[in-house]
């Protein structure tokens, strides 16, 4: 799936609207006919209190959870009309996500981790690992490649988990909490290459974080309250 024309906008939701079943008592509004828009390239950060629906909507947008009602635009394309294994694919190719829990895989290596991704897409071995390298150096983890993910020090296994999320140059990168378990020189560091790395690729960043001095780096600040954003 070629982007051949680099497109305007890589995020428009509409009128999303999402509810939890919550036992026999009753439903739980998370959601509430939210809109979004976001550039190619734009850097947002959303903010919000804890259960306030950041994380169920970072799942929607990433095609990862379904909505009740309402659209999902990525790239141009609605996310409602791609197969499930084409979403699997496009996912591959143009997403790229990173948690507050790394969510490495245990008995892989950095190097095998990171490479994971462009061994899905497709590329041999040999060039999986040369690209695997080569991010892991941009992350400063050139000295850890052999080392499992209980081998590093938090902060090297989110950077770990950027690398992986980045080795595709995916054109929308989804963080959600990405220092929350950070210590404060750590976390600073780690936001610091993922941004860096994001705009060099002209990616765009969608990043919920709770530092309102990480949000303040971003080109626009978005609250979630009530089930909506607001600026
Ligand atoms: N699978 C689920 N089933 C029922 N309720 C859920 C589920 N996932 C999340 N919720 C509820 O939805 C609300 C929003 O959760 P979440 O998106 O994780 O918030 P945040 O990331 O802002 O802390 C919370 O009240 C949470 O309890
Ligand atoms: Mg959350």
């Amino acid at each position: 799936m070629d982007l051949e024309n680099k497109p305007t906008f890589s995020v428009v939701a509409e009128n999303i609207v999402k509810t939890y079943q919550h036992g026999q008592s009753g439903v739980v509004k998370v959601l509430s006919q939210l809109d979004l828009t976001i550039d190619q390239g734009e850097q947002v950060a959303i903010t919000g209190a804890s259960g306030s629906g950041k994380s169920t909507l970072l799942q929607i947008l990433a095609g990862l959870e379904q909505a009740d009602s309402g659209k999902v635009e990525l790239l141009e394309r609605s996310m409602h009309q791609i197969p499930d294994r084409a979403l699997a694919r496009f996912r591959n190719h143009h997403l790229g996500f990173i948690y507050q829990f790394h969510h490495l895989i245990d008995d892989f290596t950095a190097l095998e981790n990171v490479a994971l991704p462009a061994r899905i897409k497709g590329l041999t071995a040999a060039s999986a690992n040369e690209q695997a390298l080569h991010i892991l150096a941009e992350m400063g983890l050139s000295d850890r490649l052999s080392h499992f993910p209980w081998q590093l020090s938090g902060g090297e296994r989110q950077r770990c988990a950027i690398a992986r999320a980045l080795i595709n140059q995916p054109e929308i990168v989804f963080a959600d909490e990405p220092t929350g378990n950070l210590d404060q020189e750590s976390a600073h560091q780690v936001s610091e290459l993922m941004m860096s790395l994001c705009r060099a690729n002209g990616a765009t960043l969608i990043l919920v974080t709770h530092n309102p001095q990480l949000a303040s780096q971003t080109d626009r600040q978005l609250t979630l309250a009530g089930g909506a954003l607001r600026s």
